[in-house]
């Protein structure tokens, strides 16, 4: 039976990754403060998004996560969301109109604050601080007073949040993203080969909707041409901020994280005993899990037991990072293992997290590794008949130089033209296209493969 589960619980178990708050008596007032902050998000639609990973989990739709590595202060602008959000929907056509698949967005967005990071201190010259952990924590500036962690920059975190996801809802829901816009979706930038690529997959858009229109579906009499579902999903680190914005649904009696509709355990912060695990295990919104190169089956067995106790599909999510070179040997043993023991997981592959190279003073991705790992994940859930349910990008809808290649060939000389992350390197607007084309056509194919299969 497992223990009682209370939203402070965590506070007695082991914690990985936390900052070390000087003032403990500001961090309380401010933890007073945001429980008495509105939710940013209902139980219902944390319910609503759990059906649709459900469909995930089943192979009867694909799942597209995309965002920033950190949301930071500095770039807290409308423009950036909307271009974000820009994006992702145009990954989000070419990935249903070119697999013919539904397609479920969930942003990196309105929340994704904080990060692990590998050593806790940073070194320059011989002086020692705090490493930064995201702007809802410390200051990236490499100075103490920055780098102190400062409880303030909770309320900071929670109030730029907010006013994200207003702006996000009414992009989803007040007429930017009707399908009728496509054409006016394209950036301006969109450069070369996956510009052509989009502006003819528009042209057939239109004319599917103009049949459609002709049977009598209209944007005014179908809203799923319309608007569209996003949600928002971040990694569950700050506990003291998760906690304060978990609350009792009214309609259930069941507990939800309020702050996000989809929250995630890190790589680093996924020890089943520890306060991570220990939080997300209560909170009734959908949860995942990352699954790194030293995930082994027994561990994630484990995991799933205690995230998912009751096998309900759509619960848990396994976002796997192995790298392109691991890929091939470190996933099929964790979808053979799953498999056998029949739980219900919507299995994701997040190819950045383990394809970050250091070139020069900067940390990189580079296109094809990251398109080499999609395509080990397809391999490997073909071979072993399981479903490959989405992908997991940081991205961003501004032109960046962060990862190399694609069809700009970004290169190694290119890196500091406009290195703008506040952690990890993400791939433009134009990769991350191209990569949605990509991504579509190795989905379709899998799909083709399976139907042939299906009547041999
Ligand atoms: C992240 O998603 O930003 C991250 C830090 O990933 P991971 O926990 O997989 O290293
Ligand atoms: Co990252």
């Amino acid at each position: 039976m497992a223990e009682k589960w209370t939203p402070d619980g965590w506070r007695s178990k082991p914690i990985q990754q936390v900052p070390d708050y000087p003032d403990a008596e500001k961090l309380a007032a401010v933890e007073a403060q945001l429980r008495n902050y509105p939710p940013l998000v209902f139980a219902g639609e944390a319910r609503r998004l759990k059906a649709q990973l459900a469909k995930a989990a089943e192979g009867k739709a694909f799942v597209l996560q995309g965002g920033d590595c950190a949301e930071s202060f500095a770039e807290f602008h409308p423009n950036n969301i909307r271009d974000t959000f820009r994006v992702l929907l145009q990954m989000a056509v070419v990935l249903t109109f070119g697999a013919a698949c539904p397609v479920v967005k969930v942003g990196r967005l309105a929340g994704q604050f904080a990060k692990p990071r590998s050593a806790p201190f940073e070194t320059i010259d011989g002086v020692d601080l705090p490493s930064y952990r995201g702007d809802m924590v410390n200051g990236m500036e490499f100075t103490p007073e920055a780098r102190n962690p400062d409880p303030e920059r909770l309320i900071r975190a929670f109030n730029q949040s907010a006013a994200t996801l207003n702006l996000l809802r009414a992009f989803a829901q007040g007429g930017y993203a009707d399908l009728h816009k496509v054409h006016q979706w394209n950036l301006g930038f969109v450069a070369g080969n996956s510009g052509a690529r989009y502006a003819d997959l528009c042209n057939r858009l239109d004319e599917t909707l103009a049949f459609m229109e002709a049977c009598g579906l209209t944007s005014e009499n179908a809203p799923q041409i319309r608007e569209t579902d996003f949600f928002t999903s971040h990694e569950a680190l700050i506990l003291q901020y998760e906690q304060a914005l978990t609350r009792i649904d009214s309609t259930t009696g069941d507990w939800y994280d309020c702050s996000a509709h989809m929250l995630w355990v890190g790589d680093r912060t996924r020890q089943p005993d520890g306060a991570h695990v220990e939080f997300l295990r209560g909170i009734s919104n959908p949860v995942g899990c990352k699954a790194g190169p030293t995930s082994n089956p027994d561990d994630l067995l484990r995991l799933i037991d205690i995230l998912n106790p009751a096998n309900e599909p759509g619960r848990l999510t396994v976002i796997t990072r192995m790298g392109a070179e691991q890929v091939e040997t470190k996933l099929p043993p964790l979808l053979r293992a799953v498999k056998r023991e029949g739980r219900a997981v919507v299995w994701l592959c997040d190819p950045m997290h383990a394809n970050t190279v250091k070139m020069g003073d900067y940390k990189t991705r580079s296109f094809d590794r990251i398109l080499a790992e999609v395509k080990g994940f397809f391999a490997a859930h073909r071979a072993e008949g399981t479903q490959s349910g989405g992908v997991h990008f940081e991205m961003t809808g501004q032109d960046v130089t962060e990862c190399i290649g694609g069809t700009q060939a970004i290169t190694e000389a290119r890196l500091g033209d406009r290195y703008h992350t506040h952690c990890d390197p993400r791939l433009n607007a134009t990769q991350a296209l191209e990569l949605a084309f990509l991504v579509a056509e190795a989905l379709k194919e899998g799909r083709t493969q399976a139907r042939m299969m299906a009547v041999s």
